[in-house]
């Protein structure tokens, strides 16, 4: 299985990270298939202008709807070929009844749904996603309507806290996604008992030496991960999860957030 991933931004190089690392990789194992477009690609006029003043008046500039509707219009018109497998769901059904896949589109901006692991894990499981990447003060509202008429939209949150524009907010997301497309991580295992994947933050790790002389301060590894007791160890780290999302993430624990972690710290 492979995902397509299709990002337009009027900055491409900004996304040139996408070829290093585990995601460069996979893009070169075919697990990943990246498409980056120049919106300005997509404008008609010598400046390739993709903005200008909003209606009403304001401070900043919006994102010109034409170039965005030609710019999402030519993703769709993509084929999904070789080893993205067709999801269904994602399929439209043309005037002549004939299916044609689209892909779902990833509006990143501070006025979105957050951003969340559960979110990355359903998102990986899709075979074609697209990205929007806005700047200045965002795009023209009627870009939404038009891109929502022709494919499923979500505007997603990184958090909240206001970036200049959506390409951070992408590289961020990409590699939560694509790292739990199955083949990009080699041991799957290392995913499991990871901070997100069941509401509490992961335990601390350690590695050799077992005693560090810092400088004249010996920092030693907590003895019971020396002692061979696997269920000890076990025990352990699950209390070290449990105190460590206490102080720094108390919100995770409320059970109306977590479905009972809180229950589970408590000894319940
Ligand atoms: N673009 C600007 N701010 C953002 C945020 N917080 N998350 C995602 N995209 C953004």
């Amino acid at each position: 299985m492979s995902i397509r991933l299709d990002v337009v931004t009027i900055f491409p190089d900004y996304l040139a990270p996408l070829d290093l690392s585990l995601i460069g990789k996979a893009r070169r194992e075919g697990l990943v298939d990246l498409h980056v477009h120049d919106l300005r690609d997509f404008t008609h006029d010598r400046h390739r202008t993709v903005d200008d003043t909003p209606f009403g008046g304001g401070a900043g500039m919006v994102m010109k709807p034409q170039p965005w509707a030609e710019a999402l219009d030519h993703v769709l018109a993509q084929p999904l070929v070789s080893g993205n497998v067709v999801d269904m769901a994602s399929t439209r059904r043309t005037q002549e009844g004939v299916g044609h896949a689209v892909p779902r589109l990833i509006v990143p901006g501070p006025g979105g749904v957050p951003f969340s692991q559960a979110l990355a894990h359903e998102l990986a499981a899709e075979a074609w996603l697209a990205f929007a990447c806005g700047r200045y003060e965002g795009l023209d509202e009627r870009v939404y309507e038009h891109a929502a008429e022709r494919m499923p939209v979500t505007v997603v949150s990184l958090g909240d806290y206001v970036l200049n524009g959506g390409e951070v907010a992408v590289l961020a997301m990409v590699e939560a996604i694509v790292r739990l497309v199955p083949g990009v991580v080699g041991n799957a295992e290392s995913l499991v008992e990871e901070s997100h994947e069941d509401g509490l933050l992961e335990y601390p790790v350690y590695t050799k030496p077992a005693v560090w002389d810092d400088r004249g301060t010996e920092r030693p590894v907590p003895p019971i991960l020396l002692s061979g007791n696997h269920c000890a160890i076990a025990q352990w780290r699950h209390q070290q999860r449990l105190e460590r999302t206490a102080a720094r993430r108390p919100d995770l624990l409320h059970p109306s957030a977590t479905g009972g972690a809180l229950a589970a710290l408590d000894g319940r």
